[in-house]
């Protein structure tokens, strides 16, 4: 097994979560190397349900440990309440978790100015998660961030935020916000340090040395190809970089190292937040899709946009990530549809045009091309052996597969762990 990657082939919510809880019965390590609580990663198991944010959703594999490293922003009060909720259900997190010193911490005032510039922006906003995100990865880049490890020593910490709150407070009081007092923020995160103290610690050289013994690990992405800073529909996207290529910068390994690059991709195609959509329904078929599938942000509960597959989309992803596999998940949401559509390739003025041509505008113009295939009308929930699908449920499957060129490994057909199938 030994390092394999997980990343979101669409925009997000493709159920990485669930693979990871799968996969991550055979791994020692289970790492975060990007985002933060902008994730909401569902787990179903033995334990229950659980939405991770921060937390690697390895955590229920007693002998995994659990790493966020320093690519990851954190929001002390979300891990606080993760840690707890955890240990509430029984699973131990002592010993088994990680935090980077070098992780950026979201601040108070970065929460209030992702409301407040998303506000600002009126009918040109973004649709964030509003945790927060782009604002600490902007401090970040800007050599203006308060890390994990700042917070070790008052001192350090209370002079930087001194200066950082200078800094904010004026920009609060131009946007017409209340200004922020440093007493109350030192207040707050001191007392949610003690918590987390015991799990902050350099975590390279324990992936290091894992690389070395040839551990079984995993790389937990979040968010997905198409919300990536560089690479996604900007602006709408996320302020981090959510391919394969960020876990060198967000946990210290180089994509040499990776054995496994699986892209996790939904059997149709979901999207939180603005920005372009090709394949987006808007009719009584995308409602329909909603309604089986539960689309419902895991992280805000908003209402997810639905529309047919985007092979365009899974081959531009298969092609910047390196995917090795694919594992497609929610096959059972379309059980009762007596037509799939599946988008091939876009056009724009009657011309092929590629989703790399152009930026967010061109995408928002171009016009999907669909192949209709039957649908199998018949529960497949549960099922675990791929000779027991449908007929027409394969013949969707190697279609894909077939168009995009990359084997499905795992086919998701329902939401506990054991709801899956390996080919
Ligand atoms: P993530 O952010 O990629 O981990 O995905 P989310 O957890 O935000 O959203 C995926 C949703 O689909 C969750 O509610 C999962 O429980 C659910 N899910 C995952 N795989 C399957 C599946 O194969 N079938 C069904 N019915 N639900 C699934
Ligand atoms: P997981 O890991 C789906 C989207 C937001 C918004 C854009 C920017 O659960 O797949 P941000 O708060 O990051 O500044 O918001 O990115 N977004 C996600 N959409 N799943 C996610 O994570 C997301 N994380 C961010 O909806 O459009
Ligand atoms: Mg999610």
């Amino acid at each position: 097994m030994a390092l394999i990657i997980i990343i979101g082939a669409q925009w997000g919510d493709e159920g990485k979560g669930k693979i990871i809880d799968y996969l991550s019965k055979k791994s020692e390590y289970v790492i975060r190397f990007h985002g933060g609580n902008n994730a909401g990663h569902t787990v179903i198991n033995s334990y229950g349900k659980f939405t991770m944010h921060l937390i690697p959703s390895g955590i229920f594999n007693k002998s995994s440990k659990a790493i966020i490293a320093n690519g990851v922003v954190v929001d002390l009060e979300v891990l606080v309440e993760e840690i707890n909720t955890l240990e509430e259900h029984g699973i131990k997190v002592k010993n088994r978790l990680f935090i980077s010193p070098r992780c950026h911490l979201i601040m108070s005032y970065h929460k209030i100015l992702d409301l407040l510039l998303e506000k600002e922006k009126g009918s040109a906003k973004i649709g964030t998660t509003g945790r927060g995100i782009g604002p600490c990865y902007a401090d970040k880049v800007s050599y203006n961030g308060i890390r994990i490890g700042d917070l070790l020593d008052k001192k350090v910490f209370s002079e930087k935020l001194k200066i950082q709150l200078t800094i904010k407070n004026k920009i609060l009081q131009a946007l017409g916000a209340t200004m922020l007092s440093q007493k109350d923020i030192e207040k707050e995160l001191f007392s949610l340090l003690d918590k987390v103290r015991p799990f902050v610690i350099e975590p390279f050289s324990i992936i290091y040395s894992a690389l070395q013994n040839k551990k079984n690990i995993l790389l937990e992405g979040a968010q997905g190809t198409f919300l990536d800073n560089d690479w996604g529909t900007y602006p709408f996207v996320t302020a981090s970089t959510t391919l394969t290529g960020g876990t060198n910068a967000g946990a210290g390994i180089h994509p040499n190292q990776l054995s496994k690059i699986i892209g996790v991709a939904k059997a149709y195609t979901t999207r939180v937040g603005e920005g372009p959509f090709p394949t987006e329904l808007l009719d009584s078929t995308g409602e329909k899709i909603r309604t089986e599938g539960s689309e419902f942000g895991a992280t805000t509960g908003r209402p997810r946009r639905c529309g047919w597959f985007d092979i365009e989309l899974l081959k531009f992803a298969a092609k910047i990530n390196g995917f090795t596999e694919i594992a497609i998940t929610k096959l059972d949401i379309l059980d009762s549809f007596p037509e799939i559509k599946i988008a091939t390739h876009y056009t724009l003025n009657g011309k092929k045009v590629n989703y790399f041509d152009g930026d967010s505008n061109f995408l928002s113009k171009v016009k999907p091309v669909y192949k209709t295939l039957k649908g199998w009308k018949e529960s497949i929930k549960g099922i675990k052996k791929y000779k027991d699908l449908p007929l027409n449920a394969k013949n969707y499957l190697k279609e894909i597969e077939k168009l995009v060129g990359i084997k499905i490994k795992y086919i998701s057909t329902g939401v506990k762990r054991n709801e899956i199938i390996k080919t």
